[in-house]
């Protein structure tokens, strides 16, 4: 043990010593030997430094101790035989004095900035074992005596965009070359038969350039090639024969050339390594031999769009397929026989992705389907014609990510075994290519959708549209919170209302349900689909699309739909929707496209925002509308009635007030002055409604600075804890001193009141409520949601600390002087004044204590912590309508006092 030990020390400090050893060397010449001093000056000399590079290049210490410089050999200590300054933010140009450095083995100046051509004195170099130039800014043609570097077995020259010229012929001249990479450059010309010269070569790679006409037959001589890049050019012609003869190789690429030929039958044994294929986008012919079975260590097959044809063979012996790609090429299945090779591929364990979309694959899905292997990742058979059922065996493969059957002609129901596919993205299983929805008779999926669809919790899309699915929406999509790209349900038989568990979707952009039966309302949390419009500067985009249209949907249109702030296109077109249309629509600044034609919409027609333009607007089929632009030629509007506001007060605000009276008597006993101050202040003007969000300039905050600006959430910034999350103190640039909200998304409920809070505060704005200033919606450092709010800070902390340290400890500052007293509590009322009578709909707060009271520096009181308010929704009778079923206390425990517990409903859930 202690040997073991003892030699892990040494291992460990062996590097050390040898480099003590080097530098010893190197100082044993300090000033005799200058020899590539000069070289290496005027090396510098030509690269412009930025922030420090090459500061250890000073005269204060010997050259060979310069970073990146290393000098050997034998007999000539002193000379530099390696440069190696990859990654040093180095500019400027490669000087041509380089090519004094004629000890020099190995040059490494990859991932820097340098500029100007490749100094053909690198020719001097002679020798030169590995140049790496890489991923540099270098221009002009590489110069043909380069290939004097006689010694060079290594040379990247990729990633140099601005590389032009031919590949010098002399290039064959070096003898030694096993790695040649001129990758991703500007290179033009056909690639020089000389090439075939390098029979030492294991890797050339020249894809990304400009190459032209056909490959060199002499490929085929190097007999010691593994892997050949030539995608992405321009080149022609047939693969030469010799290529299919290469036993060495083990990647072949040609893809995105307009090669054209077949394979030859022998492929299976002539190129018995190869591991990689990729063939796509070429114009090759023919049918694919059945030899490729004999391909035993094939990992990537990949012939997509090309003109493949016929009948694909069986491949059970492919044990190391991950990647079968034959989309679009024109091979078929007439019978069940002909679709063996899908079978075969059960046996491949480790294929990942099986891709046969856009091809004749026509008859019965096979069953066999569901014995793939369960590492399966992405299944595609888009446009094809095939029929029969989903396989119930589906579910076994549990690894599928994505699955897009689309336009065939499947028909049966959505196995509720898809419910198993836990890891599922992408989902599309619309049917019927165009001519089919035409025609009824056609197959299609039916039955309803599966409630196990509530499983799949990471689902980005969902498209099932297009087929004759009936029965309900299930509100088990509720759990498709992550659905962000689209749900698209259009043109099946669903009918029932569309569930308020579309709300829940918070980060869908596009929301079809067109074409069904619905009917009932359209709800109001549909537009919780865009929690804040912060958030959408904070990468959720919110819904951009609406599709709601020839549904049986009644009532009016909810107002919200214009509080969308990411809404461009609103679809309502052929439904039964009555009432007016609400004005906010025009004031939504995004939308562009509103079609609300075929309903029974009443009254005016707004004037602004989409309403301004014909262009994207479509009311007809109303008859009962005035008003508008003119261009709309609607009759004028009656003088509107005086529409009084119903001033009985509804039960849920009656029930606040005497919340509110509550907290006054918590707060100084003072009720009756404040009763009489709320009076006179009853006759101030109310304040302004909120306007859009939009309209102000929302700073955007990054994890990373919310992070740095807590000192990575600090205990000495905490500022307080609560059920759902944490504050602390921060400072952001451009912001200064913050408070911010992190939201312990671990505890259950926590999205949904970063959603409540996020979704009261996209509604209120008031002087006595804390002020929100952004939001962070991201993703931390270990890959977790990351939800925070950020407020104002302020300094005078909470009321709870002011009243409890004045009732506890007698500490003199800390005592609030009866004036101060009586402004926070006239703070408290208009706050909440304004909240229940100003908001539309109105807002409840249901937290009001002490710790949720903030005061500022000159000690006025902000409400704040919106975490579990409730927005009441105009078409609600009140909570008395369900005074049964379970009922939870809302807010914390605690607060509520005893005697007034009629206060409770309010804030039931
Ligand atoms: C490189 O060597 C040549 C002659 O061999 C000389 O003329 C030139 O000055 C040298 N350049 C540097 C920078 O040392
Ligand atoms: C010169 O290089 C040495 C390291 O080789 C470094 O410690 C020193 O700071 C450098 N001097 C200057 C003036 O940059
Ligand atoms: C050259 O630099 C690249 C990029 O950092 C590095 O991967 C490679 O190992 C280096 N090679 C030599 C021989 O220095
Ligand atoms: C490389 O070729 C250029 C001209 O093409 C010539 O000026 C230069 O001297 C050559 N360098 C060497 C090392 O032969
Ligand atoms: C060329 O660029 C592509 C895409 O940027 C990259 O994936 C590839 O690694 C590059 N090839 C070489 C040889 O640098
Ligand atoms: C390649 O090698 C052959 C001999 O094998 C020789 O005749 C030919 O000249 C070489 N080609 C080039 C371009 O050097
Ligand atoms: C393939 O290689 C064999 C020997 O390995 C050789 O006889 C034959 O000519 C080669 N075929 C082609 C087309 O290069
Ligand atoms: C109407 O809208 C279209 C596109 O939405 C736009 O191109 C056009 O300029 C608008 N016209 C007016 C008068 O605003």
């Amino acid at each position: 043990m202690l040997w073991f030990r003892l030699t892990r020390v040494c291992t460990c400090l062996t590097p050390f010593l040898l480099l003590l050893c080097s530098n010893a060397a190197a100082t044993e010449h300090p000033i005799a030997h200058d020899g590539d001093r000069a070289t290496l000056e005027a090396f510098k000399a030509a690269i412009v430094r930025r922030s420090g590079a090459l500061a250890s290049w000073n005269s204060s210490t010997s050259y060979c101790s310069w970073e990146g410089v290393t000098c050997g050999g034998h007999r000539h200590p002193w000379r530099v035989v390696s440069l190696r300054l990859d990654f040093q933010g180095l500019d400027g140009t490669i000087s041509p004095a380089i090519g004094n450095l004629t000890f020099l083995r190995s040059l490494n100046l990859s991932y820097n900035s340098l500029q100007g051509e490749i100094p053909p004195s690198v020719g001097s170099l002679r020798r030169l074992q590995y140049l790496n130039l890489q991923s540099n800014l270098l221009i002009g043609a590489i110069p043909s005596n380069i290939s004097r570097c006689a010694s060079l077995r290594v040379m990247r020259l990729a990633d140099n965009n601005g590389l032009t010229g031919s590949i010098p012929t002399e290039i064959g001249d070096m003898p030694l070359l096993r790695i040649l990479y001129i990758a991703n450059s500007s290179i033009t010309g056909a690639i020089p038969l000389s090439l075939g010269n390098l029979s030492r070569l294991t890797v050339l790679a020249l894809t990304n350039n400009y190459l032209e006409g056909s490959i060199p037959a002499s490929i085929g001589n190097m007999v010691q090639l593994r892997i050949l890049e030539l995608y992405s050019n321009s080149l022609s012609g047939l693969l030469p024969s010799s290529l299919y003869n290469m036993s060495s190789l083990n990647e072949l690429y040609v893809a995105n050339n307009s090669l054209h030929g077949s394979l030859p039958d022998d492929l299976g044994t002539s190129l018995p390594s190869i591991q990689r294929l990729d063939m796509a986008s070429n114009h090759f012919t023919g049918a694919v031999p059945s030899s490729i079975a004999n391909l035993s260590s094939l990992q990537i097959f990949e012939i997509a769009k090309n003109k493949f044809r016929g009948v694909f063979p069986p491949v059970a012996s492919l044990q190391y397929l991950q990647w079968f790609d034959i989309d679009l090429n024109e091979f078929e299945t007439k019978d069940e026989k002909e679709w063996e090779f899908l079978t075969s591929l059960a046996n491949c364990s480790r294929l990942q992705l099986l891709s046969i979309a856009w091809n004749r694959f026509t008859g019965k899905l096979p069953n066999s389907l569901a014995n793939m292997s369960s590492n399966l990742r992405e299944l595609r058979m888009f446009e094809n014609g095939m029929v029969g059922d989903i396989p119930f065996g589906i579910g076994n493969l549990v690894g599928l990510e994505t699955v897009d059957i689309i336009y065939n002609l499947l028909s049966g129901v959505i196995p509720e075994s898809i419910g198993a596919l836990t890891k599922l993205n992408r989902l599309f299983l619309e049917n019927n290519n165009l001519s089919a929805e035409l025609d009824a008779s056609f197959n299609s999926l039916d039955g309803p959708i599966p409630s196990s669809i509530g499983n799949l919790g990471e689902l980005l899309v969902l498209a099932l549209s297009t087929n004759k699915l009936t029965g309900v929406i299930p509100k088990e999509i509720k759990n498709l919170s992550s659905l962000s790209i689209f749900l698209d349900l259009s043109y099946n038989l669903l009918e029932g209302p569309l569930p308020t568990e579309i709300g829940s979707l918070v980060q869908l952009e596009n929301l079809a349900v067109s074409g069904n039966q619905l009917s009932g309302e359209i709800p109001h949390e549909i537009s919780n689909c865009i929690v804040l419009e912060m958030i959408a500067m904070n990468g959720i985009k919110g819904l951009i699309q609406l599709y709601l249209s020839s549904n049986k949907l009644t009532g009016s249109i909810p107002g919200d739909l214009g509080n969308i702030g990411s809404l461009q296109e609103l679809y309502l077109a052929h439904n039964n929707l009555s009432g007016p249309i609400p004005k906010l629509l025009g004031s939504s600044t995004s939308l562009l496209i509103l079609d609300l034609s075929f309903n029974n919409l009443q009254g005016e027609v707004p004037t602004e925002g989409v309403f301004k333009n014909l262009t994207g607007l479509s009311i007809t089929g109303n008859h009962e509308l005035c008003g508008g632009i003119p261009q709309l030629h609607l009759p004028k509007c009656p003088n509107p009635t005086a529409r009084k506001n119903d001033k009985t007060v509804s039960m849920p605000l009656r029930i606040a007030g005497v919340t509110i009276g509550a907290i006054l008597v918590l707060i100084s006993g003072l009720a009756l002055a404040l009763f009489l101050y709320r009076r006179y202040k009853a006759g101030m003007k109310k304040e302004q409604l909120p306007s859009h969000f939009t309209e102000i300039d929302i700073p955007i905050v990054s994890y990373n600075e919310i992070l740095k600006g807590t000192d990575g959430f600090s205990e000495a910034n905490l500022l307080g804890k609560g059920r759902y999350g944490t504050v602390y103190k921060s400072t952001i640039e451009n912001q200064g001193v913050v408070a911010v909200k992190v939201f312990d998304l671990q505890q259950s409920g926590s999205y949904k009141s970063f959603q409540a809070e996020c979704d009261a505060l996209r509604r209120v704005r008031h002087r006595c409520l804390l002020k929100i200033m952004t939001c962070c919606s991201s993703i931390n450092h270990q890959g977790q949601d990351f939800r925070a709010l950020v407020f104002e800070f302020m300094p005078n902390g909470s009321l709870e600390s002011w009243i409890h340290s004045s009732t506890e400890t007698q500490n003199g500052d800390k005592t609030l002087t009866l004036a101060q007293r009586l402004d926070i509590a006239v703070d408290i009322v208009d706050a909440l004044d304004y909240l229940h009578n100003s908001c539309q709909p109105s807002v409840i707060h249901c937290d009001l204590k002490l710790g949720n009271i903030l005061l500022t520096e000159d000690m006025r009181a902000r409400v704040g912590d919106f975490g579990i308010a409730r927005i009441l929704s105009e078409a609600a009778s009140g909570p008395s309508a369900n005074p049964s079923s379970t009922v939870r206390i809302r807010g914390s425990i605690g607060y509520i006092p005893p005697g007034n517990s009629s206060t409770l409903p309010v804030c039931f859930s």
